[in-house]
């Protein structure tokens, strides 16, 4: 599908940040957006790459009253010869594609998600940043647009995708990070929406973050919906306990995230020549191998997160110290080697590099 470009006019191009250890996480927007429209009867049509610009919505629409909605989350990565490069994007296009048929929404064909994506931050190169740490966020989404108050698939669909430069999510840059695991309220149960990308499993999951950063700590991580027991992710991280031989990290049952960077950790840790194991962790007996030395290191990926260290782990009432509470050295050479890969100082022998 041909994508039109809509011109900028000089008075919609923004003022540029001029100071890019200062950008955070998602608060100022490129000038440009793709948007893609899906009618029933009709498929996608008219996709454009426009100025970035408020919506104008009906009230009625349904992503407003029953949350029909998804997202994705990927980067742009500035390399130190001016290269602009992706990293697996076509991963970001299948699990859109598996949230979308979970919401029934429509797919987006690959071929206009990936399409869609390099000529918009082809248009918008400058806009990546480039000092350490920094990167071009992405995000593409889609909502229902029909205005209408009985609950059922929209009619009418917006795709589209912003795009914003960003430092750390953390405020706290590469730290070891206090987490909580969560024993009231639960995020996902067998059967619901828990391995799907969409705006619900985040609204719900406010309250316990509340709660969480109330008493202290960073993130929630929740159990699983059932038994309470089992670990199952942090609220944009997957999870990793490392041991003397092995990773170990909750396997992809249904009510979690296959996370992108949960997949390339898992690469890694193997061509480190360690053992990885995907297995139901129970909280009781990882609390017992953080208590008695045998989990060396804590750490989470993700997108935004990239690889975070876990420094601190409370369940109940006990708050436990992760070995020393530092960064552990196989975080830190996850971290280093997965973010050499990606700003292009690494040889890239998984093929998980996209340059524009
Ligand atoms: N789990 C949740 C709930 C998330 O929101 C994210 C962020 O995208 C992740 C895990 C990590 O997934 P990925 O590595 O694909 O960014
Ligand atoms: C990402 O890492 O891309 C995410 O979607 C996490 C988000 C909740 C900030």
């Amino acid at each position: 599908m041909e994508i039109k470009k809509i011109p900028l006019p000089d008075e919609k191009k923004k003022a540029r940040f001029t100071d890019e250890s200062q950008l955070g996480f998602g608060r100022i927007f490129t000038d440009r957006m793709l948007m893609v429209e899906w009618k029933a009867g009709k498929g996608w049509v008219d996709a454009r790459i426009e100025p970035y610009a408020p919506f104008v919505l009906d009230p009625a629409c349904l992503v407003f009253h029953y949350a029909q909605e998804i997202f994705e989350g990927l980067k742009a990565y500035k390399w130190t010869d001016g290269t602009v490069a992706l990293f697996r994007p076509e991963m970001n296009a299948r699990r859109f594609n598996l949230s979308a048929d979970r919401l029934c929404m429509p797919t987006v064909p690959e071929e206009l998600f990936l399409k869609g994506i390099e000529e918009l931050v082809q248009l918008e190169k400058d806009w990546v940043p480039s000092a350490e740490g920094t990167s071009l966020y992405i995000r593409p989404a889609m909502i229902a647009v029909e205005p209408v108050l009985g609950v059922k698939p929209s009619d009418h669909y917006y795709f589209y995708v912003i795009m914003s430069p960003v430092g750390a999510y953390y405020a706290s840059g590469f730290k070891p990070v206090k987490i909580m695991v969560e024993d009231k309220f639960v995020r996902a149960t067998p059967g619901g929406t828990g391995e799907a990308k969409t705006g619900g499993n985040y609204a719900s999951s406010l309250k316990a973050g509340l709660e969480a950063k109330k008493k202290g700590f960073d993130q929630v991580l929740w159990l699983d919906g059932v038994h309470k027991r089992y670990i199952e992710e942090v609220g944009a991280m997957n999870m990793f306990f490392a041991y003397e031989d092995r990773v170990v990290t909750a396997p992809l049952e249904g009510s979690i995230l296959h996370g992108i960077t949960r997949d390339s950790v898992l690469k890694l840790v193997a061509s480190f020549g360690l053992k990885v194991e995907e297995r139901k962790i129970d909280v009781i007996e990882l609390m017992n191998d953080i208590r008695s030395g045998k989990v060396k290191e804590a750490f989470g990926s993700g997108t935004a997160a990239v690889v975070t260290p876990v420094g601190a782990l409370s369940y109940k009432d006990e708050c436990l110290t992760v070995d020393d509470g530092e960064v552990g050295k196989l975080t830190q050479k996850l971290y280093d080697t997965l973010t050499a890969i990606q700003y292009g100082k690494m040889e890239d022998s998984f093929g998980w590099i996209k340059k524009i």
